[in-house]
């Protein structure tokens, strides 16, 4: 059996423009049905625009189950709603199929994004649609480096981020929350105080040390070790903006569910010792799902088959490896087939 690898946009931070498109399945869970608006969305999205489309697609544990039965992570389910210290929730707003299209503009994002919609709407309720984009050198809304921390390389970005055996290896376990900030309130802070509450320096996102990086940080409740391991995860948030609304669309891979559950659990404080993460103060999730996506090769067997003349899997991500090494020529046969 020939290994699966990761739906290749996963790890393609070259876009500057985010789109991310949150839906539910309306009607029954019926496997032929949604397979094929999956993979004719999909192809869609790839076809609509004249060049090489950077998507990935992610499901949640009750549709995934119903797509791929053999390939489901053991430890994947629906994420389940928070009660933190001081009143933060973290709302469960689970969905079962995730669309995250990365452009080089608007343009494109949308193109796509009311291309695939039309083959989705009859099946699938849209319940969140939300654009994203870098901001300035990858900082937060909040002026901070977001992504210092990430692992760089492609053995620690798939140590951290990719399912290394049983059901659904080579995909990546993934969360989602929208988070709303306060900017008034955090910009209330002076720096050293905003410093203190991220444990990073603003300029040069140098982590604070020693006495200086506060138990409560949010460096210090998410750099955690259990049983001797790193938790590490592979993050892609993006910041999203209006005058009336604004945050960040979190979005972090994983090899194991637990990974992202241990570090949710420190900033709600609901890890046992009593301290929460000062940023859940000054910033608030109002969505959140627990989502798998499926390398290419499972991606492209759970929607192939039933894709009725359309381009097979519609996978958006299937380049070179896949095409060459694991599924027929055809999943990779135009330019919009294959990643940048
Ligand atoms: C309002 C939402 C959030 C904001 C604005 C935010 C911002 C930041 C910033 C500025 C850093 C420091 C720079 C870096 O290493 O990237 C950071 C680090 C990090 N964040 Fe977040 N973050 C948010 C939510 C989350 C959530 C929900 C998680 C996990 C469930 C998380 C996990 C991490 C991790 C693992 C690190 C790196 C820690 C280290 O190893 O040094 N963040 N975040």
């Amino acid at each position: 059996m020939i290994a699966d690898i990761p739906q290749r946009a996963v790890f393609d931070e070259s876009a500057r423009y985010h789109r991310f498109l949150e839906y539910r399945v309306t009607g029954e869970i019926e496997r032929d049905r949604l397979a094929r608006a999956v993979a004719s969305a999909l192809h869609a999205a790839r076809s609509s625009v004249g060049r090489p489309a950077r998507i990935v697609v992610a499901f949640g544990r009750r549709l995934w189950s119903v797509l791929a039965p053999d390939a489901v992570p053991s430890d994947l389910r629906d994420f389940r709603i928070i009660r933190g210290i001081g009143g933060h929730v973290a709302p469960a707003t689970q969905c079962d199929l995730w669309i995250w299209l990365q452009g080089s503009g608007e343009d494109e994002n949308v193109a796509r994004t009311l291309a695939l919609h039309v083959a989705l709407r009859d099946e699938f309720t849209l319940q969140l649609e939300q654009p994203g984009f870098t901001y300035f050198e990858s900082r937060d809304l909040i002026d901070f480096e977001d992504g210092t921390a990430n692992p760089k390389d492609d053995a620690a970005r798939t140590e951290a981020a990719v399912v290394p055996g049983g059901p659904g290896a080579g995909g990546c376990i993934v969360l989602i929350q929208r988070w709303v900030h306060d900017l008034d309130k955090f910009k209330a802070l002076d720096v050293a105080r905003q410093e203190a509450v991220i444990g990073r320096t603003k300029a040069g996102s140098i982590e604070l040390e020693g006495d200086a990086l506060a138990l409560d940080s949010h460096v210090a409740r998410t750099d955690v070790e259990k049983d001797g391991v790193a938790m590490k995860i592979y993050r892609r948030s993006a910041p999203y903006a209006t005058i009336a609304r604004h945050g960040l669309y979190f979005l972090a891979f994983a090899r194991a569910l637990e990974r992202h559950q241990v570090q949710l659990d420190r900033m709600y404080g609901v890890s046992g010792d009593g301290l929460h993460d000062r940023l859940i103060e000054f910033s608030r999730a109002d969505t959140g799902s627990y989502l798998f996506a499926p390398g290419e090769r499972a991606l492209a067997q759970a929607v192939d088959s039933e894709a009725s003349g359309s381009d097979p899997a519609g996978s958006g991500a299937c380049g070179p490896e896949v095409s060459g090494s694991v599924v027929s020529g055809s999943a990779a046969s135009g330019p919009e087939a294959t990643g940048p």
